[in-house]
C-alpha cells in the first residue's frame, strides 16, 4: 500500500490534494502534517475518521517531527509554507521559518529515507516579473517580495540536495490557483466575499497586474502525473493561459454574482508588486500529458458558487482585517 506524506495539507491546494488521491484511489494511505496556523482543520473535517487519513499537527521546523513522518513514506509532497505576499510584506520572519528551514529540515529527513520521490511545491513568483512572452523552467530565478525569496531559496536547495545527496526531489512551479477552500485574505475569495458583503473589490495600483489563473483541480490533477512519471532533479511548470488583468477577474466575479452595488476601488500599489506572470508549461505538457482539464469562465462560476453556499465555512475566516483593503499596511 502506498503510503503518502502530504505537508500543509489542511492549506488550499494541500486539502484538494487530499481529497483528490483519497477519493481516486482505494489504497492510498495519506498522513498530513500541518501546523495548522494558516491552515484550517475545516477542510478535510469530512475525512477525520477515513482509514486512510492520519492527521499529525507539529511544525516543520522541528526536524525531529519531520524525520518521525518522513520515516516510512513511499512519496512526500511538500505544500506546506507561509503563502500569503502581504503578511510576508508585514512580517516576513515566519516565511524564513516554515519556507526555507522547513523544507530543509523536510530534504534532510530525505537522505535518511527510502523514499520514491519528494515533489516540492513551488510558484511561479520565482521567476519575477516578464512584460512579454513566458519563462521557461531554465529562466533564471528574480524573486521580488519576501514570499518569492523565501519560496526561490527553497528551490535552490532542492537542487543541490538532488545533485549532492540524491535526493529524489521533484520541483513544481505553477500560476495562482482558485477554487474551494482558499483562504478569504487571497484576492479571488476577497473579491467574491467583499461582493457578498456590499463592500467594493480592492485593486492595488489601478489592477491593471496580470496574473495566468489555474484551477486548484487541474494542478492537483499535474501533481498526481509528477508523483506517477515526473524524474528526478527535474522542474515542470504549470500554466493554463488564462491571463487576465486583476480588474478584468474582479469584473467577471461581479458579473457570475448578479450584484448590482458591488464595484471596484483603485487603492495604493503593495511594494515590490510584480506587473506580470507568465510562464510556459509545454515542457510539462509534451512530457508528463497534463493539461488543464476546466475553462476559467466555468471554473470561476464553480468558485463563487462554492463561496455562496458555504458560508458556514469562510464565516469563522473572514474577519475585518483579513478583508482589509490594504493589508500589507498592518504590522502583524
Ligand atoms: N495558492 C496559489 O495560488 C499557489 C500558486 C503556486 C504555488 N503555490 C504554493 O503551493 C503551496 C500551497 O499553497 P496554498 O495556497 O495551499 O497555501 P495555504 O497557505 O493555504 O496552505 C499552506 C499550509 O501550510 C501549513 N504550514 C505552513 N508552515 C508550516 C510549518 N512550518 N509546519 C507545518 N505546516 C505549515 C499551513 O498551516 C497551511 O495549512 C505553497 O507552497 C505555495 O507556495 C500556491
Amino acid at each position: 500500500m502506498e503510503k503518502v506524506v502530504v505537508t500543509g495539507g489542511l492549506g488550499f491546494i494541500g486539502s484538494n490534494f487530499i481529497h483528490q488521491i483519497i477519493q481516486s484511489s482505494d489504497h492510498t494511505r495519506v498522513t498530513n502534517l500541518d501546523y495548522g496556523k494558516s491552515g484550517n482543520a475545516a477542510n478535510l473535517r469530512d475525512l477525520r475518521r477515513h482509514p486512510r487519513y492520519r492527521l499529525v499537527k507539529g511544525d516543520l521546523s522541528n526536524p525531529r517531527t519531520c524525520q518521525e513522518v518522513s520515516k516510512n513514506a513511499d512519496y512526500i509532497v511538500n505544500f506546506a509554507a507561509e503563502t500569503h505576499v502581504d503578511r510576508s510584506i508585514a512580517n516576513p520572519g515566519p516565511f524564513l521559518s516554515s519556507n526555507l528551514v522547513g523544507f530543509y529540515n523536510i530534504l534532510e529527513a530525505c537522505r535518511k529515507s527510502d523514499l520514491q520521490k519528494l515533489v516540492h511545491v513551488s510558484t511561479d513568483e520565482v521567476y519575477g516579473s516578464i512584460d512579454s512572452g513566458s519563462f521557461s523552467e531554465q529562466s533564471p530565478l528574480s524573486p521580488s517580495s519576501p514570499y518569492s525569496a523565501t519560496k526561490a531559496a527553497a528551490d535552490m536547495l532542492a537542487r543541490a540536495w538532488h545533485e549532492t545527496y540524491k535526493v529524489p526531489v521533484v520541483i513544481v512551479r505553477c500560476t495562482n490557483n482558485f477554487g474551494p477552500y482558499q483562504h478569504p485574505e487571497k484576492f479571488i475569495p476577497k473579491a467574491i466575499l467583499r461582493s457578498l458583503k456590499k463592500m467594493k473589490i480592492p485593486l492595488y495600483g489601478g489592477g491593471g497586474q496580470i496574473r495566468d489563473w489555474t484551477y486548484v483541480e487541474d494542478f492537483c490533477d499535474g501533481i498526481s502525473k509528477v508523483l506517477e512519471k515526473g524524474a528526478s532533479g527535474e522542474i515542470y511548470n504549470f500554466s493554463s493561459g488564462n491571463e487576465f488583468t486583476n480588474r478584468q477577474v474582479a469584473e467577471r466575479i461581479i458579473r457570475h454574482l448578479g450584484v448590482t452595488e458591488t464595484a471596484v476601488v483603485d487603492v495604493d500599489d503593495r511594494p515590490g508588486h510584480d506587473f506580470r506572470y507568465s510562464i510556459s508549461s509545454v515542457k510539462t505538457r509534451q512530457q508528463l500529458g497534463w493539461q488543464p482539464r476546466h475553462s476559467f469562465d466555468q471554473a470561476l462560476g464553480r468558485t463563487v458558487d462554492w463561496y455562496v453556499n458555504n458560508s458556514s465555512w469562510w464565516k469563522p475566516l473572514a474577519s475585518a482585517k483579513v478583508l482589509s483593503a490594504t493589508p500589507w499596511k498592518q504590522g502583524d
